[in-house]
């Protein structure tokens, strides 16, 4: 079978895709450096269930530093989700962070690709809604004019123009999914879902910022995860794709869905609207849906179950 590199695989949407790819046959390489964005263990328990499978080998590098080009020989997918994830996280000096993992980091493995990976078939790249920062139009297109909206925007539209530059002046095979609010077990520990439900479920105030009206198309991870799969063989090389979940809802709705799945009132502190959140996302999908075949298949109320079962778990 081939082989697949899946950069970040430690991390939330890694590590699932990469379970998905092993379960479908594909050797898969994994590269992680275990930024401290949160605590390392959570991600050396997402790779423990990889780890046991004899198509799985994880090499533990940084893409801002390693010599990648022994790793690319025979790969012929590869998957780029590695990044420093996280809108509200990005300002101040942390932004040189993001620079570095998001942007030098991708121009690197872009460089290695243009360099040695002749067998190379897709170059898959984890783009992000927050390209698109506050829009008019809802739901919003690709031929929308991305204007980021946070630090971390603009570092994910940067890698995604490299990308769609690579190809242009090399023929490098990228495409890039500009994925929206991704949830599902093993979310990062800084994102909402994740929040909000550890909060309930230890009898804890959680912290909704602003009025809570602010709306989000959530994504669950296994669809996500599906995008990845049809990207490998279908859609333009250098194109660009939003993958939404088609659950767009408040804020404040989800807490009450995640109320009646837990059974727990939650006790909710308004805080201050954060820089760099925008109001509102919301994808039209009909390009991944004509191109790529992708249609989501999981409801916000079945991921949401699915999500709160994996923390009562833990
Ligand atoms: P995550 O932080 O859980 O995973 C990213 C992984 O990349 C981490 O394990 C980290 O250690 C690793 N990493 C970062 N820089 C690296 C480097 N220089 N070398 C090697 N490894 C490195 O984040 P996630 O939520 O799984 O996001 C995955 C990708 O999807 C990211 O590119 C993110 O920008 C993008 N994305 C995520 C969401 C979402 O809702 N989770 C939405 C849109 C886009
Ligand atoms: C998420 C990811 O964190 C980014 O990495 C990703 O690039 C982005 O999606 C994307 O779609 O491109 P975000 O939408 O902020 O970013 O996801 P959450 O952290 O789950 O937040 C969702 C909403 O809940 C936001 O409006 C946020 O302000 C709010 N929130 C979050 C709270 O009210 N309280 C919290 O404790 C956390």
């Amino acid at each position: 079978m081939d082989t697949c590199l899946v950069t970040g695989v430690a991390g939330f949407i890694g590590s699932h895709l990469a379970e998905r790819l092993l379960a479908e046959g594909y050797d898969v390489f994994g590269v992680d450096c275990f930024t401290d964005h949160y605590p390392r263990s959570l991600k050396e328990a997402n790779l423990q269930r990889l780890s046991p499978s004899p198509g799985f080998r994880f090499f533990p590098l940084d893409l801002r530093f390693a010599d990648l080009r022994p790793l690319l020989s025979g790969v012929a997918y590869i998957f780029h989700q590695a990044a420093q994830p996280g809108v509200r996280s990005s300002w101040g000096t942390e932004f040189e962070l993001y620079v570095q993992h998001n942007v030098l980091a991708t121009q690197r493995l872009l460089e290695a690709v243009k360099d040695v990976g002749h067998d190379l078939r897709r170059f898959v790249f984890a783009s992000s809604s927050s390209v698109y920062g506050e829009v008019e139009e809802l739901p919003v297109r690709e031929e929308c004019l991305p204007r980021p909206y946070s630090p971390y925007g603009v570092t994910k539209l940067a890698a995604e123009h490299l990308c769609v530059l690579y190809h242009r002046n090399f023929g490098l095979p990228t495409i890039s999914l500009r994925y929206f609010t991704v949830y599902g077990p093993r979310q990062r520990p800084d994102m909402a879902f994740r929040r909000f439900t550890t909060a309930m479920l230890s009898g804890e105030p959680l912290q909704v910022y602003g009025d809570g009206e602010q709306t989000r198309d959530f994504t669950f991870v296994s669809d996500a995860v599906q995008a990845n799969l049809l990207a490998m063989q279908q859609g333009d090389d250098g194109g660009v794709y939003n993958i939404g979940g088609g659950s767009r809802v408040t804020v404040n709705e989800t807490i009450r869905m995640l109320e009646r799945i837990t059974g727990v009132a939650a006790q909710i502190v308004y805080r201050p609207l954060q820089h760099g959140d925008v109001r509102d996302t919301w994808a039209d999908t009909s390009r991944a849906r004509a191109e790529l075949g992708f249609l989501p298949q999981v409801s916000l109320e079945k991921g949401l179950r699915a999500e709160v079962e994996w923390i009562e778990q833990r």
